[in-house]
């Protein structure tokens, strides 16, 4: 077996840690007991792209258990965590010195050349190719996308000065990539997407039908994005910034950048410690959400000068610029939890004039400017709850993965279903996997009356909302 992590003897601290990942993942605990005779997954090759923690652990054995084979990298270059991936490649019968696990490609601490090494190894298989795609952010999906885009073309192009650092490293891989990536796309059956930020671009692909194969958007569950976006944050975003700094939060000035689910989540959080939070949005319907939760809405201009920590929840670019960051207090904490990492401007920062990087520690940066004032950076701007802490409790991803399990079923087995284009799971899937959580917590749903039903004109067994129903 082929694999590349950073130490096989952390695998029994992972294997410890992943059997009690599974007891608060209910979801897909049921989703092994539920197929483990029928294997749907039998015959699936799947390439997964998903930041490799415990939980997703929890994900790659149920997976296998359904019948699949996988192979794995990690999504970001700070969210592996070791021990996890140790115990993947092990597996739960073998050792350290004769691991019998699935092969995975990722450690802590990659850099983008290594990241992206990564990534073409879950997409080499040693005999064919994938038919499956689990993708996070959708750098799987596009390094497949761009790779026949280039094959098509005869050539991988000469990066131009407005590439970025990242996308020079996507050319200089595919370049140096022997994969035949047009084979590869026909063998995809299709790609289950977990995040807005990736199901952002694979809309995009399919408006300009560049899109090659069927997806699932997975994020649009509404038991994804209504729970790990937002309570998934608001356990993570907190449990970041302590780990990094361990600063009172309380009492200070904390802005969060966009208030979708993330940034819902955020404010949330920031809030519940006791800080003045203050929210910038573009979109007037999220701003008045914000003002009716109680926060004050502003800009960033408004506010850059008297916060103590500035957090980005955007999924868009440039929103704390170089001269913000310049503006900023004596040691303002910033961080972003974004999908990518470029919602704050990194590049502008290092080419402050005078700008110097002071690390403290692994993924936080103190960087101070030429007049002797400083800030704190977080994960060098990257998702800060996987770099600095461990992303969401197992919990709220059971809900997320069971979601990207039936993703995977559905467009497996049932491709005819899926034609190339986006879909989301039907509401009866979205309602079983939040029905997979409930005794868990011991909550008890009120079942409808025949009479109650044909009054609300929905079945008794659901789904008991109309599509355009938001929650
Ligand atoms: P969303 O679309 O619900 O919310 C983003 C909000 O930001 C929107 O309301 C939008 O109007 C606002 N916005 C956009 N540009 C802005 C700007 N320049 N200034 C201020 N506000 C702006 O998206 P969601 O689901 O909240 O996700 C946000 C990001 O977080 C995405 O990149 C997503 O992939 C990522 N994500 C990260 C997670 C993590 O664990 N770190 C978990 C889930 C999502």
């Amino acid at each position: 077996m082929d694999y590349k992590v950073a130490d096989l003897t952390l695998a029994p601290f992972g294997r410890t840690e992943i059997s009690l990942a599974e007891h608060e993942m209910p979801g897909l605990m049921a989703m092994r007991e539920r197929y483990a005779a029928s294997q749907p997954l039998a015959g699936a090759r799947i390439a997964g792209s998903l930041h490799m923690t415990v939980q997703t652990a929890v994900l790659i054995e149920t997976l296998v258990a359904l019948g699949a084979q996988v192979r794995w990298a990690s999504c970001n270059i700070f969210s592996t965590q070791d021990h996890a991936a140790a115990a993947i490649v092990v597996g739960p019968t073998g050792t350290p010195e004769a691991p019998a696990g699935v092969p995975v490609f990722a450690w802590k601490g990659e850099t983008l050349e290594e990241y992206w090494w990564c990534t073409e190894q879950i997409l080499s298989w040693p005999d064919g190719h994938p038919n499956m795609i689990l993708d996070d952010g959708g750098d799987a999906t596009l390094f497949v996308h761009s790779g026949v885009e280039f094959t098509k073309a005869g050539a991988v192009p000469e990066a131009t000065a407005s590439d970025s650092a990242e996308y020079r490293v996507i050319l200089a891989t595919l370049r140096a990539s022997g994969l035949d990536f047009v084979g590869l796309a026909d063998s995809i059956q299709g790609v289950t997407e977990e995040t807005t930020t990736g199901v952002h671009r694979l809309y995009e692909m399919a408006r300009a039908q560049t899109l090659l194969f069927p997806a699932i958007n997975v994020n649009d569950a509404v038991t994804k994005s209504k729970f790990d976006n937002r309570y998934g944050c608001r356990h993570s975003l907190i449990d970041g910034i302590n780990r990094a700094t361990d600063v009172l939060i309380g009492g200070k000035v904390a802005v969060v950048c966009g208030y979708g689910d993330v940034g819902k989540g955020c404010a949330e959080s920031l809030a519940g410690q006791g800080a003045r939070v203050v929210v910038t949005e573009i979109d007037p319907i999220c701003a008045l959400q914000a003002a009716m939760d109680g926060y004050q809405v502003a800009t960033l201009d408004d506010v850059v000068a008297t916060a103590d920590i500035v957090i980005t929840a955007t999924g868009c670019k440039d929103v704390v610029t170089a001269a913000h960051m310049a503006a900023m207090k004596h040691n303002a904490i910033v961080g972003n939890i974004g999908h990518f990492d470029n919602e704050i401007d990194m590049a502008g920062l290092e080419a402050t004039p005078g700008i110097e990087r002071r690390p403290v520690k692994p993924q936080v940066d103190q960087w101070v400017f030429a007049d002797g004032h400083a800030i704190l950076v977080l994960s060098e701007g990257r998702l800060l709850n996987l770099g600095n802490a461990t992303g969401h409790p197992s919990f709220v991803m059971s809900n997320s993965f069971t979601n990207q399990v039936l993703g995977q079923i559905e467009l497996f087995t049932r491709p005819e279903a899926y034609p190339t284009g986006v879909h989301v799971l039907p509401k009866h899937l979205d309602e079983e996997v939040a029905r997979l959580h409930l005794p868990a917590l011991g909550a008890r749903l009120t079942t409808l009356t025949d009479a109650q039903a044909a009054y609300l004109g929905v079945p008794v067994a659901g789904p008991y909302k109309a599509e355009q129903y938001r929650y």
